[in-house]
Parts: structure tokens; C-alpha cells; sequence
């Protein structure tokens, strides 16, 4: 499938399925995915992670930002790769704040893509966002997302490939408290208007079941 961008930023407070429909997208339509969220806990077992940069994740586990110069390390590294693979690349969670987007902003101008940058906001409650995470589970060996359900907690195994479902440590419920608090609607806002400025911006109700939002995202990569 040729998609119309060669970037797609995700954005949405946390829980909104930025993670869920960034897989769709790779699984169905072999883009990349940089998960910022997913970089920070590689490097948290990476055994030759350097130390310095592990320090930083404290913030992380404490559910707030984690700096920015360790964001931009990984996250344009990545990027650029990518890039030059001439794959289009899916950004989840990659920008959390407007002087990440403009930081980001120039990194894509280096890189000669500034003109083909879509932002996507899912949008969803801070309500919702709690219940959901308190409720994800995911796969400790292929990764995978669990479908939300009110019974997740007594899901044992992954379906898809037998592994073992665990909890993230960052969603227990005072961790996510903390994270709605320091990344929900009230600070994703100033970087939807960034985007929606520039002109760069398309908004989904993430509140729609999983397949809709994939539906809706997919025509608008496409049209
Ligand atoms: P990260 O891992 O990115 O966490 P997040 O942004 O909090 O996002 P989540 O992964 O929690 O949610 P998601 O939107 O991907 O939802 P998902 O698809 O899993 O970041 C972790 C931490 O790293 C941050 O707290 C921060 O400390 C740090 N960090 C990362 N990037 C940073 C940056 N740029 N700057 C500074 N610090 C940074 O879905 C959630 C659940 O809902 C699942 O159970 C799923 O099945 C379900 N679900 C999804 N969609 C639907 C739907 N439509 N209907 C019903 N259920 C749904």
C-alpha cells in the first residue's frame, strides 16, 4: 500500500491506542514504528545501555517526560534509518510537548521530509485513558496489545503467540494517575494546535472501537 506521508505522527494522552493502531499500520502495510515509550524500555535492559541515559528513566517509571536530549538520541536515530530504507515512518508517543514538535520540526527538514508530515490525534477522555491502562495487558514475548476488556486481569497467555501476558510497570494505578496528570488532554493540546496551525493536523475519535479507528486512520493515509 503506498501511503501518502513519509511521517505520521501519532498523538494522543495516554492509552488512546496510538500503540494498537501504529501496529496496524506496520503489520498490514510494512511501515516503521517508533515508539519512543518502546525505545526507553529497550534501554532499561539493554545490558551495554549507558548509564547516564539510564538515570534518566527515573522519570519514567515516575510517569512524568523523560528528557528531552535522550528522547531526540533515540527517536531521530531511529527515524533516520528508517528513512533511508525509504520506508514511511509511524511516530507513537514520539512528541509530547511544542519544543519537542519544533525540535522534531527542524530534524525533519534536515532530513528533506517537513513537507510530508501528518499529524494524527486520537482523541479519547482522561477518564477513559485511566481505565484503559489500568486494564492493558501485553505480550512479554511478541509484544502485542491486548484488546481492552473489563476482565483483562484474568488473562493469562497471549492468543496470538501462547507467551506470557504481564502489566506494565507504569500502569499501575498511581503511575497513571501521575502520567494523566503530566500527559493528558490539558498539555496535548498546545501541540494539537502546533500542528493544526501548520495545517498539519487530522483528528479521530479514539473512543471508537479498535477496527473503526484503523478504518478511519487507514482512508485518511490513503485519500
Ligand atoms: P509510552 O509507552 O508511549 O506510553 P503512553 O504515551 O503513555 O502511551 P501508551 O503506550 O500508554 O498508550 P497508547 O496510546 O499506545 O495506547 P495502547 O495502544 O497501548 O510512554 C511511556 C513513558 O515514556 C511516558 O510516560 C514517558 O515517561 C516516556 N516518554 C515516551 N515518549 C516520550 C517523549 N516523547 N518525551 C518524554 N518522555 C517520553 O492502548 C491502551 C489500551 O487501550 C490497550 O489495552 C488497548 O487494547 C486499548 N485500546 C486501544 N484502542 C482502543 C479502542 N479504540 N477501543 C477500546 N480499547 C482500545
Amino acid at each position: 500500500m503506498s501511503v501518502n506521508k513519509k511521517i505520521i505522527i501519532l498523538l494522543g494522552v495516554p492509552g488512546s491506542g496510538k500503540g494498537t493502531q501504529a501496529r496496524f499500520l506496520v503489520d498490514d502495510w510494512g511501515m516503521a514504528h517508533v515508539s519512543t515509550g518502546d525505545l526507553l524500555r529497550a534501554l532499561e535492559v539493554d545490558p551495554n545501555g549507558d548509564d547516564n541515559d539510564k538515570q534518566k528513566l527515573a522519570d519514567m517509571k515516575a510517569g512524568k517526560l523523560v528528557a528531552d536530549d535522550l528522547i531526540y538520541k533515540l527517536a531521530f536515530a531511529e527515524i533516520e534509518r528508517n528513512l533511508a530504507l525509504g520506508k514511511s515512518v509511524v511516530l507513537d508517543g514520539a512528541i509530547r510537548s511544542v519544543e519537542q514538535a519544533q525540535k522534531y520540526n527542524e530534524f525533519f527538514i534536515a532530513q528533506g521530509v517537513n513537507d510530508s508530515v501528518l499529524a494524527i490525534e486520537l482523541t479519547l477522555s482522561d477518564d477513559l485513558s485511566f481505565k484503559r491502562l489500568i486494564k492493558r495487558k501485553v505480550c512479554a514475548d511478541c509484544a502485542d496489545i491486548i484488546p481492552y476488556a473489563v476482565d483483562n486481569e484474568t488473562k493469562t497467555k497471549c492468543e496470538k503467540c501462547g507467551g506470557k501476558l504481564i502489566t506494565r510497570g507504569d500502569d499501575n494505578p498511581t503511575t497513571a494517575q501521575k502520567r494523566i496528570e503530566e500527559q493528558g488532554n490539558a498539555k496535548l493540546q498546545p501541540i494539537v494546535a502546533y500542528y493544526r496551525a501548520g495545517g498539519h493536523l487530522v483528528s479521530v475519535d479514539g473512543s471508537q472501537p479498535i477496527l473503526d479507528v484503523d478504518t478511519q486512520v487507514k482512508k485518511i493515509l490513503t485519500d
